[in-house]
């Protein structure tokens, strides 16, 4: 640069400062902020600040016009409850969406309530969960969380590190137990100063006291219409880590059979014919099965008149009397309905 047009620089560097300052950053995508904020999921943010981002658990946060800085800031490095996304999770591109689409949000009068409140009489280990925030997401008697913890004999450093590390303990806790690894891990990686050990010793004696379960899944296939009838395949199987996980011991596997359709014909061991299920609300085909160990898998299939409907499929629930949980008489899993559409032929 010769000397003149350096001082033309120097003198302009001023004026250009204010005129256009810092290269600015891309400015946020409200729309893009939207679909992030209410229908990606394992975006749980809204567990804690509202679906509205009117606030809960979590303070308000529709067209509180927090500064970039400040709003990267509580995400990253958050001072209280609320736990810590790494950019592994979220990136800046997608905190200043979210900020732009709450920018378009009237601000809100007066907070919303938590999702969940200490309920009356509630146990400490469950008292301490709600007011740490767990349980704006987890279901109150975690009952998911006490399935995985049964299929991997948690102990209490694995429980600790669920709740600081989440973010990088929970995937191959996943990988472990053969299900595909999530995009982005809902839950954040609490501050140990803010939910402290001995708070995390009262949620987990709380959930020993409830009992570890097995981790049962019952998955069952679109129906196959052959000559005798229309086919599904329910297969059953213990998640458990093998050698590790709990057993289900003493289990009754139901499949709700749709109005209007009869069973034809049904197979795998254990298969004691049909009877009325009270909580299926519905005539139940019924199979016994004494136990059922981690790794175990065993496949069934019921033969129907007819094919269930998209309002009326087959469906149905696995309950195990073993392992001995405080949440009712037996423990149960529910098998989701039979997907529709013909299986594909093999
Ligand atoms: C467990 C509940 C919880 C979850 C989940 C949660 N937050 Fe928060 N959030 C809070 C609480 C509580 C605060 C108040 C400050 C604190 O306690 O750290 C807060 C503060 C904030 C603030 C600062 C608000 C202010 O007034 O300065 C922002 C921004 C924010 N959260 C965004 C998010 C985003 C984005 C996510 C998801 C990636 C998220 N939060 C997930 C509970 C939560
Ligand atoms: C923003 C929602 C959210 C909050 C708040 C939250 N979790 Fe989670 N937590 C999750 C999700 C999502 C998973 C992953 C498992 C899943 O998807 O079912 C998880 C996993 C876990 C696991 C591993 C076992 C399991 O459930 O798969 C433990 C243990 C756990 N959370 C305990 C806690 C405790 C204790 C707190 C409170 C200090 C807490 N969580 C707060 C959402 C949350």
């Amino acid at each position: 640069m010769t000397f003149p047009s350096l001082l033309v620089v120097l003198f302009l560097m001023p004026l250009a400062q204010q005129a256009a300052p810092a290269p600015a950053a891309p400015a946020g995508d409200p729309a893009k902020g939207r679909v992030l904020w209410l229908e990606t999921e394992h975006v749980e943010c809204r567990e804690c600040h509202g679906v509205k981002a009117e606030g809960a658990f979590g303070p308000d946060l529709a067209g509180r016009r927090l500064t970039r800085a400040q709003f990267l800031y509580a995400v990253r490095k958050p001072w209280g409850a609320m736990p810590a996304y790494p950019a592994s999770q979220i990136s800046d591109r997608e905190l200043i969406d979210l900020m732009a689409y709450f920018d378009t949000l009237q601000t809100v009068e007066q907070p919303g309530p938590w999702r969940r409140e200490v309920p009356p009489g509630a146990p400490r280990g469950l008292a301490v969960a709600t007011t740490a925030g767990c349980v704006q997401c987890h279901h109150p008697a975690f009952n998911n969380g006490r399935a995985v913890m049964g299929a991997v004999n948690a102990d209490f450093q694995w429980f600790m590190s669920m709740v600081y590390a989440q973010t990088t303990a929970y995937p191959p806790v996943r990988t472990a137990l053969g299900e595909p690894p999530y995009a982005r891990m809902a839950m954040g990686n609490f501050n140990p100063t803010r939910v402290t050990e001995p708070m995390l010793r009262d949620v987990w004696d709380y959930l020993k006291d409830l009992g570890f379960r097995a981790r049962m899944r019952g998955e069952l296939s679109a129906g196959q219409p052959t000559k005798d009838g229309v086919v599904y395949q329910l297969n059953v199987r213990n998640t458990g880590l093998v050698g590790t996980g709990l057993t289900a011991e003493d289990m009754t596997i139901l499949l709700a059979v749709p109005t209007g359709t009869t069973v034809v014909s049904a197979t795998g061991a254990g298969y004691e014919g049909v009877r009325p299920d009270a909580q299926l609300k519905a005539d139940a085909a019924v199979w016994k099965v004494a136990k059922m160990g981690p790794g175990e898998r065993q496949s069934y299939s019921l033969t129907l008149s007819k094919a269930g409907t998209a309002t009326d499929n087959v469906r149905g629930t696995l309950r195990w009397m073993k392992p001995v949980v405080k949440t009712g008489p037996s423990d149960s899993e529910v098998i989701p309905p039979a997907p529709l559409g013909t299986a594909p032929a093999h």
